[in-house]
């Protein structure tokens, strides 16, 4: 355990309802460096953003990406249509030029592996009527750094009709490889969370092995869409049998990614990890946040899993929702489990941190369970009540925190 280091965070608010979540996140994570003695150091940076491409021609510097490899960590809002919607003369930039920074860093700091839990907390919105979508606990691997999003291509004869498109896609067995891998293995520590948790342990079956146990308790679902896309389809098919053999205690299933997508709205619940590729976890992750409560506690880190020395980035599924921006409504519960997860990351390396991911993760379900109770109908936009202001959410967040319950034991 590395007790005494100081972490770098590079905090990067980015556009719209970024900058709303963010702040409200960092008074949050200054409440428990102050109260927990975290030893967090921050910075926070004017860019990537559109703010900052209408003074400098440019979403973030060129040598950004030089510059974010002195953080340890890096904390991300949104970046997108910075918003009002009603502002119809505000500066805007196309989503290719406003989201690239996004790609270059997942990209540019190998950050293969795109972690997006999908829980759904008590107390959260709960889309499906089925009373055993509460049980929905699932954890989408998202291949991050190659696949559908390799931006290879291009446009032959433009604007005639003999215009041809061609978008490339690319997977390497490196790249797969590491990624199952890494799924397997987040099946693994899961399972080992659960048995200590003294839960009874779920059941999940095995579709893929020749001759399969009879007891699993964890499981790893691969989708692909084989059938159609059958290059990358079978490679990651192969590579998933073949690192299956190292987890043996581990269910190994498949699903089709159309197929996936019904049964996930079906029967969510029946799922543990899934990895997916870029694209195809990409879509998937969306309807993953929906089953568990929705964008608005939606987290999400880009991490390599390997390399501890270069930095993650953390930021939540959503995006910078022009819509809602600077209403005060916007929910920064998926920022501060974001930030958890950055908290948690962190914590394999520094105790204190593990256990202040713990408090956040507490004080946003306990914030939840007493809204379902004190503020029924208030949630959902176009609800009964008003939403709740980002201001409010804070507020009951920081209390939380700061209660006598919420004690780290030094
Ligand atoms: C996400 C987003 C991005 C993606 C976009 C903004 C490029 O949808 O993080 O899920 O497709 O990865
Ligand atoms: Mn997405």
């Amino acid at each position: 355990m590395n007790q005494g280091k100081r972490w770098r965070i590079g905090v990067l608010p980015g556009d719209g309802i970024g900058t709303e979540v963010v702040s409200a996140t960092m008074q949050v994570l200054e409440l428990l460096r102050d109260r927990f003695e975290l030893g967090l150091d921050w910075q926070e940076l004017p860019w990537p953003s559109t703010a900052w491409h209408q003074h400098h021609g440019e979403m973030m510097p060129a040598d950004a990406l030089e510059q974010v490899r002195k953080y340890d960590a890096l904390l991300l809002g949104a970046l997108g249509d910075p918003g009002p919607l009603s502002d119809v003369g505000r500066y805007r930039l196309s989503d290719g030029d406003s989201l690239a920074p996004l790609l270059t860093f997942r990209k540019g700091l190998d950050l293969w592996a795109c972690e997006r839990p999908a829980r759904l907390l008590s107390g959260a919105p709960q889309y499906l009527a089925d009373p055993r979508a509460r049980e929905v606990d699932m954890l989408v691997v998202r291949e991050n750094s190659e696949g559908e999003y390799v931006n290879q291509g291009g446009r032959l004869h433009r604007g005639t009709p003999f215009e041809i498109a061609t978008q490339v896609e690319v997977f390497t067995r490196a790249g797969t490889e590491r990624l199952i891998r890494h799924g397997f293995q987040r099946a693994r520590q899961r399972l080992a969370e659960r048995q200590q948790s003294g839960d009874p342990p779920k059941q999940y079956r095995d579709t893929v092995r020749d001759a399969p146990r009879r007891d699993y308790h964890a499981q790893v679902c691969l989708i692909t869409k084989r059938n159609a896309l059958p290059h990358w389809g079978e490679l990651y098919t192969e590579v998933f049998q073949s690192v299956a053999c190292e987890f043996p205690e581990i269910a190994t299933h498949h699903e089709l990614i159309d197929a996936a997508c019904m049964k996930f709205v079906q029967s969510p619940w029946v799922f543990d990890v899934v990895i997916a590729s870029n694209l195809q976890g990409d879509i998937l992750t969306d309807l993953a946040a929906v089953l568990s409560g929705g964008m608005g506690v939606a987290p999400s880190c880009n991490i390599n899993p390997d390399r501890r020395d270069v930095p993650a980035l953390f930021e939540p599924t959503h995006g910078s929702a022009p819509d809602i921006v600077k209403q005060g409504i916007a929910d920064p519960r998926a920022m501060m489990l974001t930030a958890a997860m950055m908290l948690a990351w962190l914590g394999v390396e520094d105790e204190r941190c593990a256990l202040a991911a713990k408090r956040v993760e507490w004080a946003v379900q306990q914030d939840l369970l007493n809204q379902k109770t004190d503020r029924a109908g208030q949630f959902e936009r176009g609800g009964p009540g008003s939403p709740r202001s980002t201001a409010d959410i804070l507020e009951c967040v920081l209390t939380l925190i700061a209660s006598p319950e919420s004690k780290i034991e030094k």
